[in-house]
């Protein structure tokens, strides 16, 4: 059974689908958005979707250090309470998408893949690619994974992005996040933020001097060099809005002139 559509990889970024401003509360009028644009994309690509965490997983994750590794045994009730919380919201995303008509099973992530030093050391893919077969739409989603060597660690959307992006090389990876791309300064503090169209990987220096708010993975400056693993092998990545309505459909088909493509 081989498939000849078109391979995408989406991330939902947490500051899309969840208020990161108030613990555990999503935002289901953009989910449900999401889902009928996911449903139509369905229809023409495969897809693989991998959900962030947003205010169901940072925040508690940040509380117990859970993405420091195992130090103390005061944490690991932060880990269960970030893998109860991060199924808690991928139970959310898959009962929208199942709502609209999306044939999606999740993958937790936790179940299927191991982590060594705060990155990927094996995933079943094998298991990802059969649902594909099958025509179905696989989600996976960053969350609190058990660590070879530092006992566990958080592993982020982009990481399982990137790792899926490599090992199964996508037409595209589209991350999707709440503002229109990446901007010369943080959009949402400085209104005058250029939106940067064409990011080339060369100009990070530019970020990393700016003083930023960094999450328990990383934030801005871990997606970009997560993704220039990506786009190194030739695969584009591109960052755009999904939280406006068909902002996701338009996106992976860059109907929008509003996104910024990730280039080396
Ligand atoms: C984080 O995943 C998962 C946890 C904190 C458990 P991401 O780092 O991909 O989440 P967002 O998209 O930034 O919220």
């Amino acid at each position: 059974m081989v498939s000849i559509l078109k391979l995408v990889v989406v991330k939902l970024g947490g500051s899309a689908i969840t208020d990161k401003n108030k613990r555990y509360t999503p935002r289901y009028d953009v989910i449900e958005n999401i889902a009928y644009d996911v449903k139509k994309l369905s229809e023409k690509f495969q897809l693989i979707l991998i959900h962030g965490g947003g205010s169901f997983g940072h925040p508690v994750a940040k509380e117990y250090e859970i993405h420091k590794g195992f130090f103390s045994k005061k944490q690991i009730l932060g880990y269960s309470k970030v893998r109860y919380y991060m199924t808690m919201l991928n139970q959310i995303v898959l009962e929208k998408m199942i709502e609209a008509g999306v044939p999606a099973v999740t993958l937790h992530t936790s179940n299927i893949a191991i982590a060594k030093n705060g990155e990927i050391f094996s995933m079943d893919a094998d298991k990802i690619l059969k649902y594909l077969n099958l025509g179905m739409v696989p989600i996976l989603y960053g969350d609190a994974i058990l660590d070879l060597n530092k006992g566990f660690c958080i592993i982020s959307g982009d990481q399982i992005a990137s790792y899926l992006a490599l090992k199964l090389r996508p037409w595209k990876v589209v991350l999707g996040t709440d503002v229109d791309g990446i901007y010369s300064k943080d959009p949402k503090k400085h209104p005058q933020a250029k939106l940067i169209q064409v990011f080339s990987i060369s100009e990070i220096e530019k970020i990393r001097t700016e003083k930023l708010e960094i999450d328990v993975t990383g934030g801005i400056l871990a997606k970009i060099l997560e993704m220039e693993k990506v786009v190194e092998t030739g695969i584009p990545v591109i960052i755009g809005n999904i939280t406006i309505k068909n902002g996701l459909l338009k996106l992976v088909k860059e109907e929008t002139p509003k996104y910024t493509k990730i280039i080396v």
